[in-house]
């Protein structure tokens, strides 16, 4: 007798809780969904034809064997109550202003910005690459391994967080929420400068000059690499050490950029038109394009199988 009574507060509370949820989410998306895309659209480009068939057998059905069909994917599941522990795994903050990042000192005491907000080390975005890295390196030929991690779960974090980690504003200060606080108007629309790192410059970009089509922004993008950047591709790939992958890198890059290109001229109440859009647009497009060609080289690394010290063993 209770139940339609019951429902129907029930579904009073499902619109509210819809209706308020965009007041209640935490801060932390990576690049918005076209962003993380195309990157992993262009890293496609770049993988082994070894690294290609070790990623389609990771992948899930649901991609339908497109590895940019779940970049996205840990953006989608950080509210569910089982990953939520994976929240701080997007992003990593230095002390305010401090326009270079440290993992940690290394020299003992664990001073560096790689850490939660409750001071648990290695959960941050730079810590979260290598794991997810070494646990699918760890797996390659390994029974135990296999069964000890979710791997495609692996791939598809490896995948966001590198997206992640070449956005500017992932790396921010403590203070602003990597500019998450930072409230502007992104022309007439009211927003913040996180968002606007996030989605909006890649939303404007899309209307103005590509005709509000991804694929025709990726191919653009994809051109640059071969005619302008090509000198600068096996810069951007190689790690010091030989290391897999080298996420300080890319983390003291982002920060670097995040001081002079968004931050500047973005206080708090600021609007950000045409002279900030077409400043910052060649950035954006830059780091998706390091983004793409690093997850690739990344995974190369992970799958390629070295058939030569194969033969030779
Ligand atoms: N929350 C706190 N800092 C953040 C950052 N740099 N990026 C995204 N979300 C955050
Ligand atoms: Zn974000
Ligand atoms: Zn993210």
């Amino acid at each position: 007798m209770d139940g339609p009574k019951l429902r129907c507060n029930e579904r009073a509370i499902t619109v509210l809780v819809v209706l308020l949820m965009p007041l209640a989410l935490p801060t932390v998306l990576g690049w918005g969904k076209d962003g993380h895309y195309a990157i992993c659209k262009i890293s496609l480009e770049y993988l082994s034809e070894d690294a290609l068939f070790a990623v389609k057998q990771l992948l899930p059905d649901s991609a339908e064997g497109d590895l940019a069909a779940v970049c996205s994917w840990p953006d989608e599941v950080r509210h569910n109550r089982h990953y939520r522990w994976s929240s701080a795994l997007h992003y990593v903050d230095t002390p305010d202003f401090k326009c270079n990042y440290q993992y940690c000192n290394c020299l003992g005491l664990f001073i560096g910005d790689c850490h939660d907000s409750s001071g648990h080390k290695h959960r941050c975005v730079t810590g979260a690459i290598y794991n997810y890295t070494m646990q699918l390196k760890s797996a390659r030929g390994d029974a135990s391994s296999e069964l000890k991690y979710n791997l495609t779960e692996a791939l598809m974090f490896l995948s966001h967080f590198v997206g992640d980690v070449h956005q500017p504003l992932h790396v921010g200060f403590t203070g602003d929420l990597g500019g998450n606080s930072i409230t502007v108007r992104w022309y007439r629309r009211k927003t913040n400068l996180h968002h606007v790192w996030d989605d909006m410059i890649i939303e404007s970009a899309l209307k103005t000059f590509y005709g509000s089509d991804l694929s025709i922004m990726i191919q653009a993008i994809q051109s640059n690499i071969t005619d302008i950047w090509s000198n600068d591709i096996s810069f951007w790939e190689h790690c010091a050490h030989n290391y897999t992958a080298c996420p300080d890198r890319y983390a003291s890059e982002s920060i670097s950029l995040a001081c002079k290109f968004a931050y500047k001229n973005a206080t708090p109440g600021s609007t950000l038109e045409d002279e900030y859009f077409l400043s910052r647009l060649p950035i954006v497009e830059k780091r998706l394009a390091q983004g793409g060609v690093r997850l690739a080289a990344i995974l190369n690394r992970i799958f390629t199988s070295n058939k030569a010290s194969i033969a030779q063993a």
